[in-house]
């Protein structure tokens, strides 16, 4: 087993990484725990419900089940009151614990309803999505959607532990593994050349599941995620690197209504974007765009975006993003390969960026 540890002024936390961590999960919730609530979806309840369950039944505690409906279409205030609902039907002491069984989508609302129940109770992330394992699962932004923003409703919550069991992976669709992959390359793009370097060598083993490779990469991008949110864990500075190709990509998002394209990939294309953007404004080099375009395509995202109406639809999406301030829309770029900075665009270079990426 691989144990990385979070540090943030919101709780200190370990995310262990190794196949038939669901197994031990019992030993995770905390002796004092009243209830675990274990929040999933259908999807997930078929591949792993029951066994979750059983472990879970062995801390002798009373375990409530929570069913969301699946997709990021349901992320939604009206999905969280589900959770409320059945927390409260159940007479949910603040001693409850939740478990958050499932992709980025379910761990999001798992996590912003441990966040405001009762003012607050502690939440476990059990990330069954490469996505959720290598980013969504650990740092402690939960969220839902707004039909205005993508993430708009939520907190900074941190978990009390991240569970990865990286066998849980072998039944994912080739289609999300391909999402997942966008942000473990996005890793590269931003803080290390030589990871970016390591992803391209190995794009096809990664594709295929080698379990080592992908076990390094999770490991890699768990290490890389720890390291920036322990240094700002809500996004006053270094933080918004994370959100490299996120601003193009939450655009495509919301234009084309949750849950068309997945979000990794969307934000696979935003990479391409953010790319090709860098070049127009810090001199990142177009060679080093076209790396970046076919690790996207090598990884199977798309890196072409849809025409969304327009650009000025598509700068409207845009400074719906978090990281607009006073009308101006915030990119993340990069001067190079490895390194990544926060910084405006002349509404015309973005315009031929759109225009250049879209079809
Ligand atoms: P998801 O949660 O929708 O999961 C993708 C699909 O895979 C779903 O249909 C799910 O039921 C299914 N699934 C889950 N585990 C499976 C398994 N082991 N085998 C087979 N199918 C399985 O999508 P996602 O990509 O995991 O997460 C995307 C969400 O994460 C978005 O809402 C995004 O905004 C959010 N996100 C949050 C953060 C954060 O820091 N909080 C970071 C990145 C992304
Ligand atoms: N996924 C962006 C962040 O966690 O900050």
């Amino acid at each position: 087993m691989h144990t990385v540890d979070v540090a943030t002024p919101g709780g200190h936390y370990p995310i262990r990484i190794a196949p038939g961590r669901l197994e031990l999960l019992a030993q995770t919730i905390p002796s004092d725990a009243t209830t675990i609530v274990l929040i999933t979806n259908p999807v997930v309840q078929a591949l792993m419900g029951e066994q979750v369950t059983r472990v879970l039944a062995t801390t002798g505690k009373r375990l409530i089940p929570v069913l969301l409906p699946d997709g990021e279409a349901y992320k939604t205030l009206d999905t969280l009151n589900l959770i409320f609902d059945a927390m409260l039907g159940a007479q949910l002491d603040r001693r409850t614990v939740i478990v958050a069984l499932g992709g980025g989508v379910i761990g999001d609302m798992a996590g912003f309803a441990a966040a405001v129940y009762q003012r607050g109770v502690r939440f476990v992330q059990v990330p069954t999505t490469l996505l959720a394992q290598v980013d969504s699962s650990v740092g402690g932004k939960t969220a839902v959607n707004h039909p205005l923003g993508k993430n708009m409703i939520g907190a900074f919550y941190q978990p009390i532990a991240v569970e990865i069991d990286t066998s849980v992976l072998n039944t994912l669709p080739d289609r999300e593994m391909s999402a997942g992959l966008a942000e473990v390359i996005k890793y590269g793009l931003i803080l290390d050349t030589e990871f970016f370097e390591w992803c391209e060598k190995n794009v096809v083993g990664l594709r295929a599941r080698d379990p080592e490779l992908l076990a390094l990469a999770i490991r890699r991008s768990c290490e890389f995620k720890a390291y920036v949110v322990s240094q700002d864990e809500r996004e006053t500075g270094m933080r918004a690197i994370l959100n490299l190709g996120h601003t193009f990509g939450h655009a495509i998002e919301a234009g084309l209504g949750y849950g068309d394209w997945l979000h990794g990939e969307a934000v696979g294309c935003g990479l391409v974007m953010a790319a090709d953007l860098s070049a127009e404004l810090l001199g990142f080099s177009q060679a080093h765009v076209q790396r970046v375009r076919a690790l996207v395509q090598a990884i199977g995202c798309p890196v072409v975006g849809p025409r969304l109406g327009g650009v000025e639809h598509w700068m409207q999406l845009m400074r719906g993003d978090k990281k607009t301030e006073a009308g101006e829309i915030n990119f993340i770029l990069m001067p190079k390969i490895g390194e990544a900075l926060r910084r405006t665009a002349p509404a015309d270079v973005v315009a031929k960026v759109i225009l250049r990426n879209t079809a």
